[in-house]
């Protein structure tokens, strides 16, 4: 099958990394099915995806018709039964290793032989997912970055049974995305949050150590480093729970202390300062 065959999608999770990803298949030509048990969560993700949407039309970049084309390609269901016949299946439900299992395993009934099963995981195992689907050579990790429509990589993630049919298969579902994939081994927190949230958790430990303020520390990386956000606000855009989640994962798997979160990040997270989501983390963003 080559990647022009792609074309019909499910995206398992309707949150913000799934509405994301649901439209840039709808925007590439392929007919997406957003699955999640959740009513309540087909109608914020139609939403969002208008938004977003709207948004390029208004900045010139997509003509109005490209944009109801584009959500005429997106439904909705609320089970997985809507994997049958479907090409792929992206998953980006909660991050949670026996939900995700069950998942794949459910998926791995009623998908087609040749679907690839892919995880939007970003730090979970793909080869520990893979080990509960009937098919694990198909399992692959497909991770894209927040905002979905804006970011240009895909991280392939090529689990310990993953063929090379599936890799090639996902990277040209990547271009076909028009994203940029790079393949990485499954590795814990592969190449970008390996890198990335030590670089994150060492601004923690600067701001509670007192090397400089909340604002100062976000400037000297904006400024100096050329990064769009410095690293508190985007712990708080990414979540600090989630950011919280991958430390963890480093830190057990890879079992050096140099991945120990920092006690300011766990204190937040206690607290329920999550970031943007809850309104207030590092930075208070009211309602
Ligand atoms: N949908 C569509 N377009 C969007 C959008 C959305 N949700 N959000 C922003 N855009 C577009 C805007 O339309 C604008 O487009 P043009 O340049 O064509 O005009 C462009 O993106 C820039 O947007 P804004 O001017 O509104 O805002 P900005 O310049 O401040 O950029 C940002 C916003 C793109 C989020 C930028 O701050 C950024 O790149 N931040 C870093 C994001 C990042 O690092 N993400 C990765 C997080 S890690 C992750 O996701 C994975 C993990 O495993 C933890």
């Amino acid at each position: 099958m080559s990647a022009g065959a792609f074309s019909r999608a499910v995206v398992v999770g309707a949150g913000t990394m799934g509405s994301g990803i649901a439209q840039v298949f709808a925007a590439a030509g392929i007919d997406v099915t957003v699955c999640d048990v959740a009513v309540a969560q087909h109608e914020r993700a139609l939403a969002g995806i208008q938004r977003s949407l709207d948004r390029l039309v208004q900045r010139g970049t997509l003509a109005a018709e490209a944009r109801d084309a584009t959500l005429g390609r997106v439904s909705f269901a609320t089970d997985v039964g809507s994997a049958e016949g479907a090409d792929v299946l992206v998953e980006a439900i909660v991050e949670q290793v026996e939900a995700k299992q069950a998942l794949f395993r459910a998926a791995s009934r009623v998908a087609p032989e040749e679907t690839i099963l892919a995880s939007n995981t970003s730090s979970i195992s793909i080869t520990t997912l893979a080990a509960a689907a009937t098919r694990p050579e198909r399992v692959v990790g497909m991770h894209f970055f927040n905002p979905v429509p804006v970011m240009s990589l895909v991280e392939v993630v090529r689990g310990h049974l993953t063929d090379n049919d599936t890799v090639g298969r996902t990277v040209a579902l990547a271009e076909r995305l028009g994203k940029s994939p790079v393949v990485v081994n499954d590795f814990p927190g592969f190449v970008s949050n390996r890198i990335l949230l030590p670089m994150l958790n060492e601004a923690f430990f600067a701001l509670m150590e007192g090397v400089a303020e909340k604002e100062a520390i976000d400037r000297v990386m904006k400024l100096g480093m050329n990064h769009p956000m410095g690293p508190l606000e985007l712990a708080d855009f990414i979540g600090l729970d989630v950011c919280l989640d991958i430390m963890e994962v480093l830190h057990r798997d890879l079992g050096d202390d140099k991945y120990r979160p920092c006690p300011l990040l766990r204190r937040l997270v206690a607290a329920g300062r999550l970031g943007r989501k809850t309104g207030a983390g590092v930075y208070e963003y009211g309602q």
